[in-house]
């Protein structure tokens, strides 16, 4: 296993890219299973997760070729409608298959995706919005097994925003017979990249990015090539890095119309943000302001980079009070925070954080894939050495991130534990 090795003080300077979205590109790969023939992505992130997903194509039959960022799938040979418990184990979003294959083969049987370090994660809202549209579903063994002749539109009311389930729905119902409205629906950009692709294979969907998605049943969808929006909390994560380390840094390729959120709280904070022809410049100030945020749905505070912002909040001015509103058990990094000197005290799903000076560098443990980067964070920005161990959670969700931080100037290295 690899580890990081980080000498925190150094002010980030300099230009870094931001790599396509993790998870825009996970359901896009998925929703080729609707379109039989040669599907071409482009701006495909280089990461675990994305040759996971690729494993679970080709496992159902499909033939996937590319060199990382350019990934062709052809899925006219899929001959299989079961993703086995030890692919979806290792990613959840590979449950989102369910849907495509009912919808293409009239039936399917996929593993439940069991919970994760940061909840319990269920999936009934995508199971009561596929039997909605008509699927016939059982559980057994661990596993979802689903039947539909034909999938028929339906409205769906979400009891509560999913993205995933947004996702998920919007891709059954592409090709079910008739009209399904998707009423409090996720409105994150992800969601409209997928809307974007799936109109672009064919399918009549409108409304995708706003909590009403209306989408029109097609006979069926054509291959079709698409690129990947950049990745948001990829470039929210770099935007912190800047802020912590007093640097003065300019992102491109990211959308900071995506992350106005995250924005609005880091100019809070004494943090200067501007943006010109594409090009996001970020100014750290001598001192940082404490901030409170509360995790929402899109378009509130991303919980994807409360972890990030919380290692901000440990060497700011002040208290800062973090609400984690979306998942159950997302302060996992607070305990490896501590480690650095940080002073936080949790109560329920409420996090209080007083600034200190300076944090220290010390041994850390990544927990899951935010986690890391708050961890990696806190050193960049702390006094001596740190090291991050067990970062494949982080190759899950960051390319060559040290690579990236390194050529803004940082000091970290990845070694061979
Ligand atoms: C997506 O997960 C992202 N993953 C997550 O990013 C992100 O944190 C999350 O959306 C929220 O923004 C991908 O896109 C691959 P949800 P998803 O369904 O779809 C509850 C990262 O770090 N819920 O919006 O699984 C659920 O328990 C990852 O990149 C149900 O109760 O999230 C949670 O409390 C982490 N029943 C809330 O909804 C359901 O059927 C939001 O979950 C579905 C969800």
């Amino acid at each position: 296993m690899d580890k990081l090795i980080i000498k925190g003080g150094k002010k980030l300077k300099g230009e870094v890219t931001v790599s396509g979205s993790k998870n825009a590109a996970l359901p896009l790969f998925v929703a080729t299973i609707l379109a039989p023939g040669l599907n071409e992505i482009r701006n495909v992130p280089f990461l675990r997760d994305i040759n996971t997903t690729i494993k679970v194509l080709e496992s159902l039959g499909a033939q996937v070729e590319g060199n990382g960022h350019v990934v062709r799938i052809n899925t006219s040979g899929i001959n299989s409608h079961e993703a086995t418990y030890d692919l979806v184990k290792t990613m959840r979003a590979s449950v989102l298959v369910l849907g495509p294959l009912l919808a293409r083969f009239g039936q399917a049987r996929v593993s439940l995706p069991g919970g994760c370090a940061i909840g319990a994660r269920p999936i009934n809202l995508h199971l009561k919005g596929l039997q909605a549209l008509g699927a016939e579903i059982t559980l057994e063994h661990g596993y979802v097994e689903a039947k539909a002749r034909r999938l028929k539109g339906a409205r769906i009311n979400f009891d509560v925003s999913t993205v995933g389930g947004t996702e998920h729905l919007m891709m059954a119902a592409a090709t079910a017979k008739g009209e399904t409205v998707l009423e409090n629906a996720a409105r994150e950009p992800e969601i409209v990249d997928l809307g974007m692709m799936l109109n672009r294979m064919g399918a009549k969907i409108e409304g995708a990015g706003t909590d009403t998605i209306r989408i029109q049943g097609v006979s069926e969808l054509s291959p079709a090539s698409y690129e990947v929006m950049p990745d948001r909390i990829e470039a929210g994560t770099f935007m912190i890095a800047a802020a912590m380390t007093g640097g003065d840094i300019r992102i491109n390729g990211m959308k900071l119309e995506h992350l106005d959120a995250l924005a609005f709280k880091m100019q809070d904070a004494g943090v200067e943000i501007t943006s010109r022809d594409g090009v996001v410049r970020v100014k750290g100030p001598k001192r940082l302001a404490s901030v409170n945020i509360k995790t929402r749905p899109y378009p509130g505070f991303p919980t994807d980079m409360q972890a990030q912002f919380m290692a901000m909040m440990c060497v700011a001015d002040g208290a800062s009070v973090i609400s984690e509103n979306i998942f159950e058990n997302r302060f996992m990094h607070v305990s490896e925070l501590l480690r650095f000197g940080a002073d936080i005290t949790i109560e329920g799903n409420t996090a209080t954080v007083k600034g200190i000076k300076k944090l220290s560098g010390a041994p850390s443990m990544a927990t899951d894939l935010r986690a890391s980067a708050s961890l990696i964070l806190a050193g960049l920005a702390a006094d001596g050495t740190t090291e991050v161990t067990r970062i494949y959670h982080l190759d899950r969700g960051y390319e060559s991130i040290e690579k990236k931080l390194a050529g803004l100037g940082a000091d970290i290295i990845r070694v061979k534990e």
